[in-house]
């Protein structure tokens, strides 16, 4: 679907759904400015190099990454998994699978794949024989392989994105805010969608494969990104779409719009799918082998505390908001779809510089702290 079409939905009132449209900040901007998310993925290497010891022993390894936006984020973990094979004497062919929805820029990612990008040294592709890799932008919520031929599936930070917004949150952005009726939809949606993973993954993966996953959830003491003690980013990102439409910068309309099409599960509603008695999960063969919660600290407010005699509070801003846009920057633009894109830019531009301003003034509990849900699953 194009913008156009998109605009044209939504000005009939009909669409919910952002998939089309749905996309992190491209070139390269995504990984670039997203420290936290790649120091979340290396801390989930152990796991994997877990999972490596035990592959089905199949002529081909065939990995998935699931929700991989620029890939940059997961190449030095996938680097390291493709060295440690080779180096254990294990020369089957490997086929890479990068995942994500038609929107994403996979091109920045097959440049970096192939050496021409940043992070060259990365550039597993090149640097070991009978690597291929591969892109599908078909949504994680289908099966996108054919059944039973995935030794190792992946994902980090992705499923938590919900395949439609069940509606629109009226008073705030994300379901972490809404009303007990917007949030019980939200949670329906949700349960509904990671079965859909679940089945989909549990048809792909050979019997032995695994499927590891990070997801952003909210943990045994309520946390969750950007909310672990001091001031919460979504409630920030709400005062500031807020303040537009009180000094008329945006519409009634536009201000409702702006709903994240996220939905942050609990541990319990992670795990609710493998516990339920007749288990449609279970009955595609797939285990639990463990789940737990993981806090990642911010790196740029760690940046600031051991730098807090050189940096400047405005510096530190500078330096934390492009994590929150790289992200999020896709939600406000689409409320605005129908605008003139130069205005656009101005409307979203002023938006998180007023974010900004606020952090300069007094950076003091302003951070992205991750919070993820690790899950290690078997088919068994
Ligand atoms: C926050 S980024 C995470 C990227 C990377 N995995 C990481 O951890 O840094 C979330 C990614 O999930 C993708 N995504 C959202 N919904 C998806 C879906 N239904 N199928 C595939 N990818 C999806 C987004 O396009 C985006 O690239």
């Amino acid at each position: 679907m194009t913008l156009e079409d998109f605009t044209m939905q939504k000005k009939n009132g009909e669409n919910l759904n952002t998939q089309s449209v749905l996309a992190m900040r491209g070139s390269g901007y995504y990984s670039q400015k997203t420290a936290g998310a790649k120091i979340a993925i290396d801390a989930t290497q152990k796991l994997l190099e877990r999972a490596l010891n035990s592959l089905p022993k199949s002529e081909i390894l065939r990995f998935a990454d699931f929700g991989c936006a620029d890939g940059g984020t997961s190449q030095e973990l996938w680097y390291n998994v493709v060295q440690l094979i080779r180096e254990s004497g294990d020369n089957r062919p490997i086929e890479m699978i990068y995942t994500d929805l038609a929107s994403n820029d996979f091109s920045t990612l097959f440049k970096s794949m192939q050496g021409m990008g940043k992070n060259s040294e990365l550039a597993y592709q090149d640097k070991f024989d009978d690597i291929f890799v591969h892109g599908c932008g078909t949504g994680f919520h289908k099966q996108l392989m054919p059944s039973e031929t995935l030794s190792l599936g992946f994902s980090a930070t992705a499923m938590h994105y919900v395949s439609e917004k069940p509606c629109q949150i009226k008073d705030h952005v994300h379901m972490v805010g809404a009303d007990s009726g917007e949030r019980m939809k939200f949670e329906e949606q949700a349960l509904n969608d990671w079965e859909s993973i679940l089945l989909a993954r549990g048809k792909e993966l050979m019997s032995g494969g695994k499927f590891i996953c990070i997801n952003f959830g909210i943990d045994e003491k309520g946390q969750y990104l950007g909310n672990t003690g001091g001031h919460s980013m979504f409630e920030k990102f709400r005062d500031h779409w807020y303040g537009h439409l009180k000094n008329g910068i945006i519409n009634e309309e536009e201000y409702v719009s702006a709903t994240f099409p996220q939905h942050y599960r609990t541990v319990e509603e992670f795990c609710r799918p493998f516990s339920e008695s007749n288990s449609l999960v279970e009955k595609v063969g797939l285990r639990l082998n463990s789940c737990s919660t993981r806090l990642t600290k911010c790196p740029y407010r760690e940046n600031y505390e051991t730098k807090k005699n050189t940096m400047t509070p405005s510096e530190y801003a500078k330096s934390l908001i492009p994590t929150t846009r790289s992200w999020s920057e896709t939600v406000f633009r689409t409320a605005l779809v129908g605008r003139d894109p130069g205005e656009i830019d101005q409307i979203v531009d002023s938006f998180y510089e007023n974010y900004e301003n606020e952090v300069a003034c007094n950076p003091d509990g302003h951070a992205m702290d991750y919070i993820h849900i690790v899950m290690e699953i078997e088919k068994v």
